[in-house]
């Protein structure tokens, strides 16, 4: 393979110590969202502005290796007029690029997904690298519910992760696989558990049959949760020790690292269930994030579209990536909150 020992750096690079994804490739309709919800209007021009405070955040490439962009993202300059892509990297920041392009219906199965982007991918991921992009994202979304996910669900996402996987070694970019089991619904911990097992070894025997070379990839699982609505929420202890267990039990320990989603989790949460994984350790594999909220929404709320209101972003956003650096090696302490 071509960049088989770039593809291995780079993965080992996304995980080094104390390191973790910032996921900022929110698609046009989600950013749309989360800015609804705080009365500012959705623009390429906002975004670039919310963007720019999050990748200007000083000193934020402490705790930050990579940030997985959107295709409109990687287009635009920062407001002083870098190429983003650019701009992180000159921070030793890893640009990455989000290369599926959302879920669609899957065909004669109500309720589930499938995630699109295959088509035309190749050409895709040359002129994501091109532009300087490291590695990808593809994200595959499982739903529990009645008589759900199905077999059919579970291994047509299996097939595209591996696919995606594939293409994206042969053009040097790391293949960031997400696999995302959604929190929503009323089932419990060990429903998660026995669900996201089954989606992992999936994902692992397929991505095997397509030749991906799991050195040089990085899993991004949800962890191993309670439903949302679920009447017993499990506790951070439970989920962490669930969570390793299902990863234990599906997950080669070859993989270099494997860097949660948040999924919905606040952002405190998320950090606490992180930091009890690794104190845990040692484990086979890093664990570290590759979060989207938990890393934001502090951020996102306080800059509420307001210029003056940058630096106290910043500094929000520079704190949970402190936090979630610490739960690296299980040193974050809820204190750290309040300092
Ligand atoms: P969340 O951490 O907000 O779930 O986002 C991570 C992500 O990249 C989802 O695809």
């Amino acid at each position: 393979m071509d960049y088989e020992h770039e593809l291995i750096e780079t993965a080992r690079a996304l995980v080094a110590p104390g390191k973790g994804i910032l996921a900022a490739d929110e698609s046009v309709g989600t950013i749309g969202k989360r800015f609804a919800k705080i009365g500012v209007p959705s623009t390429a021009e906002t975004h670039r502005t919310y963007r720019d405070m999050l990748f200007t955040t000083p000193d934020i490439e402490e705790f930050i290796s990579g940030v997985i962009l959107y295709d409109e993202t990687i287009r635009q300059e920062s407001l002083g007029g870098t190429p983003f892509a650019q701009l992180l990297a000159e921070k030793g920041i890893i640009p990455g690029i989000k290369v599926d392009i959302g879920t669609s219906e899957l065909a004669l199965h109500p309720g589930e997904k499938i995630t699109q982007g295959l088509d035309g991918l190749r050409e895709r991921l040359e002129e994501y690298r091109s532009m300087g992009a490291r590695f990808a994202k593809w994200r595959a979304v499982i739903t529990i519910g009645p008589g759900i996910p199905t077999s059919a669900c579970v291994s047509a996402n299996a097939h595209a992760l591996s696919r995606y996987a594939a293409l994206a070694q042969e053009a040097g970019l790391v293949p960031v696989v997400e696999p995302e089991v959604l929190m929503d619904g009323d089932h419990d911990l060990d429903h998660c558990e026995t669900v996201t097992t089954g989606v992992l070894r999936s994902v692992f025997r397929e991505l095997t049959r397509q030749g991906v070379m799991l050195e040089g990839m990085l899993l991004k699982p949800s962890m191993t949760i309670s439903g949302k609505s679920c009447a017993h929420q499990a506790s951070v202890q439970d989920v962490a020790e669930a969570t390793v267990r299902t990863l234990l039990r599906t997950v080669p320990a070859v993989v270099p690292g494997i860097v949660f989603l948040s999924g919905g989790q606040s952002s405190e949460v998320a950090t606490a269930h992180l930091n009890a994984m690794n104190k845990m350790g040692p484990h086979p594999w890093e664990l570290s994030y590759s979060y989207g909220r938990a890393l934001q929404e502090p951020a996102l709320t306080i800059w509420h579209g307001e210029q003056e209101n940058t630096s106290a972003a910043q500094a929000a956003f520079y704190h949970r990536g402190k936090c979630n650096s610490a739960a690296r090696t299980g040193s974050y302490t809820p204190e750290m909150e309040r300092s």
